[in-house]
């Protein structure tokens, strides 16, 4: 039994006040304030850099050792021997899945990857240059009306086939994305294919011709799926929670979370890495974009580098560099210009006294961005790839919240600091 405490003292007078330190099972402990407001007092902590905003059992982060794991498992075991389907299966139900349980999983995935067909309309109410997030957020969220069971979101039957509906439906929302935006006919799901591979054959086939798709390509994006599935309680996964602890419907939770996603300093860095990289265009344009990233009068930041959390390496980045050595070595593109600049741009970085010293290493979008563009992938649909990916993770922590016996509105505190109570002035009295 733990009864560690910790012990407030304040120098105004007030009585001292006595909390619980409550220990992780990994990582740091926690001091629960929850008996705080009954005392009268907040806690400030914008950015939530100390505050843990729940208890969770899914992921967990390390960020001075570079470890993530998912229900105790590294993310290099999961990315090199799971595919993605068992790591959403893990991330939802808390372990992996047996041969027999993978099967069901994945055929009730496969069986639930068709949209609605009035859902197509819902496309069509777009400009056909619409930002695919824009298109993402809305269609999700639109899916709410077609599945309108779903907001019975305390009944762990209906939590769990929304769960399934997102993770089969989302890969199609992001591919007919792509294909309204090039004005191509959307591209049906295939069950006879694996997750990865039918996605990509939802965003590059066309009714006019065959479209095979390579197993290796198909293998590497459904790596990245697993390195983009869950990462604690990010902005977006955050989002995701605080939405649905309204008991909203996950649609629009879902739908939420993309919303928190689609900012560049989070899902939206992968893409603004890749306009980096294309505007250093030549290594030996480097130097010159360093010293910006250094400058303190600019806002210039070196796109795909520093994490809040990660300080030492992000493990996903590991992977990644050698999955997008894989695919340009796959389809011959070792000479690819934008990826001798990443390369160089990394090196140089890593040796950078300012990189050093602030602990900025190279982040999971930073060799995303170059896999994706191999694949066929353009930069507007970097973000809504990491938004497929992370959709695992999403409905695995909304579920997990929804599960709690105890689940209580997420409502932040603030520190006042506008004017105090003053007196209403009339229009006609408050001068020119
Ligand atoms: N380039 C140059 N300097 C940087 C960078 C960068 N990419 N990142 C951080 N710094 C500097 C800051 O200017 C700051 O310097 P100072 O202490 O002299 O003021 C210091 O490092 C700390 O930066 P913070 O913004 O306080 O760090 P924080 O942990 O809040 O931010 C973040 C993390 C947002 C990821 C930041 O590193 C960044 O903007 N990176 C570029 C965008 C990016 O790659 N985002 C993807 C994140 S990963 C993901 O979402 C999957």
């Amino acid at each position: 039994m733990n009864n560690k405490t910790v012990t407030l003292n304040f120098s105004d007078g007030r009585p001292s006040i006595e909390l619980p330190v409550l220990d992780s099972t990994m990582g740091n402990p926690v001091i629960d304030i929850r008996a705080l407001a009954s005392q009268g007092i907040y806690t400030l902590d914008a950015g939530f850099t100390a505050t843990a905003s729940c208890e969770s059992g899914i992921s967990f982060i390390d960020g001075d050792q570079g470890l993530l794991s998912h229900r105790g498992y590294s993310i290099e075991d999961l990315a090199y021997k799971a595919d993605f389907l068992e790591v959403c299966y893990l991330l939802i139900y808390g372990e992996l899945p047996t041969l027999e349980q993978k099967s069901v999983f994945v055929d009730s995935i496969r069986h639930h990857s068709m949209l609605h067909d009035q859902i197509n309309n819902v496309f069509r109410g777009f400009r056909r240059d619409a930002h695919p997030m824009a298109l993402m957020i809305g269609v999700t969220g639109a899916m709410a009306a077609f599945y309108p069971e779903a907001q019975d979101v305390f009944d762990p039957k209906i939590r769990d086939l929304a769960a399934h509906r997102l993770l089969a439906k989302v890969p199609t929302v992001t591919a007919w994305a792509h294909k309204y935006n090039k004005g191509e006919p959307f591209v049906y799901p295939q069950h006879s294919m694996g997750y990865a591979e039918n996605f990509l054959h939802m965003m590059h086939a066309t009714p006019c011709e065959k479209y095979e798709v390579n197993p290796v390509l198909a293998r590497a994006l459904d790596r990245i799926f697993i390195l983009h599935a869950d990462h604690e309680q990010n902005a977006s996964t955050s989002t995701v929670r605080l939405a649905g602890s309204t008991g909203a419907t996950p649609f629009a939770c879902i739908a939420a979370g993309m919303a928190s996603l689609w900012g560049p300093l989070h899902g939206g860095a992968n893409e603004a890495v890749l306009k980096m990289l294309e505007e250093i265009g030549d290594v030996s344009n480097i130097p010159e974009i360093i010293k910006r990233a250094k400058d303190k009068t600019n806002p210039f930041r070196l796109m795909g580098f520093g994490h809040r959390i990660y300080k030492n390496f992000d493990p996903r980045a590991k992977v990644i560099r050698e999955t997008a050595h894989e695919v340009l070595n796959e389809l011959d593109m070792n000479d690819d210009p934008l990826f001798r600049v990443a390369m160089e741009l990394e090196r140089i970085a890593l040796e950078d006294e300012y990189f050093i010293e602030k602990k900025l290493y190279p982040n999971v979008d930073f060799y995303s961005g170059i896999v994706f563009r191999a694949l066929g992938i353009p930069p507007s649909m970097f973000t809504p790839m990491f938004a497929l990916a992370r959709t695992a993770g999403w409905v695995a922590q909304w579920a997990e919240m929804l599960s709690e016996p105890t689940i209580k509105i997420g409502r932040p505190r603030q520190r006042y600091i506008g004017p105090q109570l003053r007196e209403f002035v009339p229009i006609d009295k408050r001068g020119s």
